[in-house]
Order: C-alpha cells, then structure tokens, then sequence
C-alpha cells in the first residue's frame, strides 16, 4: 500500500483520533492485514503512540498484524457451539488444513481462527467462513466446504 493510499484513507476521516478504528479497518480491507511498516506510519502522521494503535489491532478479531489467507474460516467456540462440538470441527480443520488454529496456511489460502459466538447459538456448532455463516457444521460438512473455496 502506497503513502498516497494510506493518506486518502486518513484524510477520508479528516484524521480524527477517534476514527482509528475505522481507519484500520479500512487499510485491512485493503490488505487483508495490518503491515508494522503501515501501522508505524499511520502512528506517526496522526501523533497516536504505536502501542495504542497496535493495542487496537490486536483486540479486534476482524484485524490482524499477521497476513491472512484468501479465505477466512472462524470456527465458534462460545458456551452454546462448544458443548455442540465446536471443538471436533475446530479438530477436523485443523487436520484437513495442516494448521493450528491461528495459523496460515503455507498456500495462503486459509487462515483458521477461533471466534466466541457470533450470536447464532442456536445454529450451533457454527463455522464462519468469509462471513458467511455455516451452522449445525459437522466434521463430514468440512471437506465439501473447503473444496468449494478457490
Ligand atoms: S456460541 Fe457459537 S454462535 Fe453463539
């Protein structure tokens, strides 16, 4: 991402502090992630500290310092999908993709990672994969789903 493209982003909200969030937002969507080089500019011409801005780009689960795959599987470990066998689907990506949760894998085609509830419980266990929600998910659904991603 260029300066210009930060600096049309920033300038979009008229670099207001309280506007980072959606700033950030903005440049993930761009990049599929937060690069360091990114953050550190964006600290600097808006004067917040670092450790603030990467604060926030740390607690949100939509945004993420490390580079995501081209498609995003969460997989619901709440109260609800958990005790529906949240976790058995969290085994099976995890073995059918060759990464523990958290990780990219080595193609760049999935990053797998762990959300909690995103407030279908009662379609429980629930996958979440580029935003679109797959519910009752069960370890035979897996396959068929990841093959139908490019
Ligand atoms: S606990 Fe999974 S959607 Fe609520």
């Amino acid at each position: 991402m260029t300066q210009q493209e930060i600096d049309a982003i920033v300038d979009r909200y008229q670099s207001k502090e309280s506007a980072i969030l959606a700033i950030l937002q903005d440049i993930q969507a761009k990049e599929k992630y937060l690069p360091k080089e990114t953050l550190e500019y964006v600290s600097e011409k808006m004067h917040i500290p670092m450790a603030s801005i990467f604060r926030i780009a740390t607690f949100y689960n939509a945004l993420s310092i490390k580079p995501r795959g081209r498609h995003k599987i969460d997989v619901c470990l709440g109260t609800a999908c958990h005790v529906r066998g949240g976790n058995k689907i969290m085994d099976k990506l995890e073995r059918d993709l060759g990464v523990p949760v958290g990780e990219t894998t080595k193609d760049k085609k999935f990053t797998l990672e762990s959300v909690r509830c995103v407030g279908c419980c009662s379609l429980g266990p629930v996958a979440v994969v580029d935003g679109e929600v797959f519910g009752r998910m069960t370890q035979d659904k897996v396959p068929k789903i990841l093959k139908e991603l490019k």
